[in-house]
């Protein structure tokens, strides 16, 4: 069966362009730009200011400039402003390098470290800081959001908005009304909105330009209609809007979040069963996908989620939930992360297998080290939780990854990082995949045969085609199917 986890994807699916190579993408900036200012005039589109320029923030910036808006990018690292004001993102995302240059090409972008300079340049302020897990808790750390908050508002001096993009605990927008009203010059003429941000890593652009859905989480008209301002030309495309509360619009988020991670734990929870009934997730899988009602899409059994996002939020909001007395009701969200904590143990258990039931001493190819493709994201990346595992137990790792070595290997820096995929496979024992990065699955199931010391080989996202690996002498192994067919 041929890389058969992709039989389950039967909805329209994800892009699989870049958004750079996207024609459409360059004639709808290209378009709205030229409608806004011959009908509006530039002068009728607020001032933005996007404040933290990691994948979000950077993102948002790069492309509010390319729909016409002026923006400012504020960050507190002086060696990131100056790195995104010569034209460099600091991090792999494909088609921004090429969208961060006409933007500044086109004198409406830039980047700061001043408070002060954005406070004056801004009526829109957007907070796109990080809200990761708190070391040692599952609950958020809003320490940046707090810190980003305070140093705009003392220099907030008319009647702003301030729009929170960044995933936080419910409530978290009524206490920053309180704090940012009682820090500002302006007092309460400052108003605080949601606007949850679901963008995709690896296909951020393309995600933020035409998002599925916009969400403003508003506590007055003045509000809604800043916001409707800051996103025209999105909302002209015909984009859905939401209009709701704070404490709603800030739910929206981890409720999304939630249910994709669950979606993920529901068929990596019947692979489990599969593993010991002898049946096969990917049919099953298949099956599932054609009922409308349940759909193919983040219906792919495998490794599990990772990333900045999914664990975290998930963690936060279970959280969150059992400090306003309602814990009970999202309980099923510790099951969701311990079912796909269970897929990483599962999958040293079968290198394991195929390794002769030791690890210690035996050569590993690790395949992958993003939490996905087209990513050089590492946070909770399942496939370096793998790879530390095997490592743990003596084996000797090799890991390659075509973007995330460099970020992995200042995290990990005890693994072995090499340079292609035949050099990590060079007399290996075992094979693992833990990424589904193109390369890997288009590499000859010969080619890769004729490097290692056996042919044996762990698929840890179904993105193998099976059939030409077993046929080309593998030992084929993958979570949630039979041992061989
Ligand atoms: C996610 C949400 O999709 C996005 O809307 C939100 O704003 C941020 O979090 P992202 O973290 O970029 O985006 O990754 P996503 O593409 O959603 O994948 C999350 C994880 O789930 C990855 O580790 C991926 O490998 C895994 N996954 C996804 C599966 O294991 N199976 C699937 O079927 C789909």
């Amino acid at each position: 069966m041929s890389g058969s986890g992709e039989a389950a994807v039967t909805e329209p699916s994800v892009p699989q362009q870049h958004p750079n190579t996207h024609p459409e993408i360059h004639a709808l900036t290209g378009a709205r730009v030229s409608a806004l200012h011959s009908t509006t005039g530039s002068s009728a589109l607020p001032r933005l200011t996007v404040i933290g320029t990691g994948y979000l923030g950077a993102t948002h910036a790069i492309c509010m400039a390319l729909l016409g808006y002026e923006v400012l990018g504020v960050d507190v690292l002086p060696e990131k402003v100056d790195r995104l004001n010569a034209g460099e993102v600091p991090f792999f995302e494909p088609g921004l390098p090429e969208c961060l240059t006409k933007a500044l090409e086109s004198g409406r972008l830039r980047f700061t470290t001043d408070y002060a300079e954005a406070a004056a340049f801004g009526d829109v302020h957007f907070l796109c800081v990080g809200t990761p897990q708190k070391a040692g808790s599952p609950a958020a750390d809003l320490t940046y959001v707090d810190a980003a908050a305070t140093a705009l508002a003392r220099h907030l001096d008319r009647r702003t908005l301030i729009v929170g993009k960044s995933t936080v605990p419910v409530g978290t927008a009524a206490r920053l009304t309180e704090l940012v009203q009682r820090l500002a010059p302006a007092g309460a003429e400052v108003e605080l909105a949601w606007n949850p941000e679901f963008l995709r890593e690896g296909y951020a652009v393309e995600d933020t330009l035409r998002p599925d859905r916009l969400v403003f989480g508003v506590g007055s008209d003045w509000a809604e209609q800043r916001l409707r301002a800051a996103f025209a030309p999105i909302l002209e495309a015909g984009t859905p809007l939401v209009v709701t509360d704070l404490p709603t619009a800030e739910l929206v988020k981890v409720a999304a979040n939630s249910f994709l991670a669950t979606k993920i734990s529901y068929i990596n929870a019947m692979a489990e069963v599969c593993e010991t009934a002898g049946a096969d997730v990917n049919a099953l899988a298949s099956a599932l996908s054609h009922d409308p009602r349940i759909g193919g899409r983040f219906l792919q059994p495998g490794l599990g989620f990772g990333g900045g996002c999914l664990p975290k939020d998930i963690r936060a909001f279970a959280h969150r939930a059992e400090e306003i007395g309602v814990g009970q009701a999202v309980a099923f969200l510790h099951e969701v992360d311990a079912i796909n904590i269970r897929r990483r143990v599962r999958t040293v258990d079968l290198v394991r297998e195929l390794a002769g039931g030791t690890l210690a001493g035996k050569r590993i190819a690790a395949l992958g080290a993003a939490f996905k493709p087209n990513s050089d994201d590492i946070r909770d990346a399942p496939a370096l939780d793998v790879a530390r595992r095997l490592h743990a137990e003596g084996a000797l790792v090799r890991v390659y990854d075509p973007e995330a070595a460099a970020n992995a290997r200042r995290a990990y820096p005890d693994l072995e990082y090499v340079q292609s995929t035949l050099e990590a496979a060079a007399d290996a024992d075992v094979v693992v995949l833990l990424t589904e990065w193109t390369e890997f699955r288009q590499i000859d199931p010969d080619v890769l045969g004729a490097h290692v010391a056996r042919r044996a080989v762990v698929d840890g996202r179904h993105a193998l085609d099976a059939q030409a690996y077993r046929a080309a002498g593998w030992e084929y192994r993958a979570l949630g199917t039979p041992a061989a067919h």
